[in-house]
């Protein structure tokens, strides 16, 4: 029997209602979402609407209407960094980032706009005294994201976002590692954007993201074409979230998005965070006993999300990922995760790391069987 623990890439498995709520949408709800005046159009209307103010009271946000779903969180950070930054203008992010925040930088660069990468530390923490610095006058937009995918630090965007709030710049958040586990507050923490899976921690289907736009932010679509309504123009509507929701939305996706939501509602995200704090720990404390084995991040669970990144001395993290798998069932992620910059921060670049994500349905016992699993692999170099 395998042990998952990629849950940075995706949550598995999902709770059982989320499976039933994504399967009785398909079976009783299944036409479309805003478009028709039927019966089942409505229905289908209602999933969407429940789900999107299931999503801005986990955020606290003050207006359903400012969440407009997407398909992941990379199209929602699109949508985002696309629709608000301009030629000319300045943003500073860091050196911690997902490829879904530094390439639409890179082409968004190459369209003029000037972006400055401010630099984490070996553990992969980004000293909001350094982003202060880099913010000059002209800077439009601060985003980083909230827990690295590589190393699980946490930044202290509850410092950032009011600091940002006081001095005029816009603080984009995403926060693909963090919703779900942490307690967002958009209001509280002075988010003006913030991006987020609904596959991950929120434990919905895949195919499932939000955008959420603070009120007096107008982003310029994406993408265009038909939301259900003012049909007559050949214009996208000006009110959110249509706006940004042209096209047939994932409805069986968002209900199974809300029924992982009102899941983790039920358990306490204070719940959620304690126990995979207890994982943590216990995979820290017996990786630590391995001789020969590097392990990354702050580890110090105050400081530390979900990810956990470790690599062997002399050896390629692949094959240590390989052997895992193979050997001892245990289902990890190796390489470079997507985020090239942050193995550079830490010194990982260009073989990565292995990652080892556990979840909410990940046990103590998963985690001493994992541990035992790496010890062995890495007393057994190939050959
Ligand atoms: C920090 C971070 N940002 C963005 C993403 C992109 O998420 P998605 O796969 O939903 O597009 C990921 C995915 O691993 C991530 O870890």
């Amino acid at each position: 029997m395998a042990i998952y623990l990629d849950n940075a890439a995706t949550s598995f498995p999902k709770p059982d209602e989320v499976h039933r709520a994504v399967v009785a949408t398909l079976r009783d709800a299944g036409a479309n979402p805003g478009r028709g005046g039927h019966y089942l159009a409505l229905a289908a209307g209602r999933v969407i609407l429940e789900t999107r103010e299931a999503v801005a009271e986990l955020i606290g946000a003050p207006d359903a209407a400012r969440v407009a779903f997407s398909s992941n969180a990379t199209e929602a950070i699109n949508t985002a960094l696309f629709g608000f930054l301009r030629p000319g203008d300045r943003v500073v992010t860091t050196t911690m980032e997902h490829n879904a925040v530094t390439r639409p930088l890179r082409a968004l660069q190459e369209r003029g706009v000037t972006v400055v990468k401010v630099q984490g530390d070996a553990r992969g923490w980004v000293h909001p005294a350094d982003l202060r610095r880099a913010c000059s006058v002209k800077t439009a937009l601060v985003v980083l994201s909230h827990c690295s995918n590589v190393t699980g630090t946490l930044q202290s965007i509850e410092e950032i976002g009011p600091w940002c709030r006081k001095h005029g710049i816009a603080f984009m958040v995403d926060a693909a590692q963090s919703a779900g586990v942490f307690a967002l507050d958009v209001m509280h923490m002075g988010i003006d954007l913030l991006a987020a899976p609904g596959h991950k921690g929120l434990l919905g289907p895949q195919g499932t993201g939000f955008l959420y736009v603070r009120e007096g932010i107008e982003l310029t679509p994406l993408i265009y074409g038909g939301t259900g309504g003012n049909s007559h123009s050949d214009l996208p509507p000006a009110a959110m979230p249509e706006r940004l929701e042209a096209g047939t939305l994932n409805t069986p996706g968002l209900a199974g998005l809300a029924a992982g939501i009102r899941f983790l509602q039920r358990e306490g995200l204070a719940a959620v965070r304690a126990h995979e704090a207890q994982l943590l720990a216990e995979l820290i404390a017996g990786l630590r006993q391995i001789e020969g084995l590097m392990l990354y991040g702050p580890l110090d669970p105050e400081r530390h999300g979900g990810a956990l990144s470790f690599s062997i001395q002399g050896r390629d993290p692949a094959e240590i990922g390989y052997l895992l798998d193979r050997e001892h069932g245990i289902l990890t992620r190796v390489g470079l995760h997507c985020a090239p910059d942050a193995h550079r921060t830490i010194g990982t670049y260009p073989r990565g790391t292995v990652r080892i994500s556990p979840g909410y349905f990940n046990t103590l016992d998963d985690m001493r069987f994992a541990v035992s699993a790496v010890a062995a692999v890495a007393g057994h170099p190939a050959a």
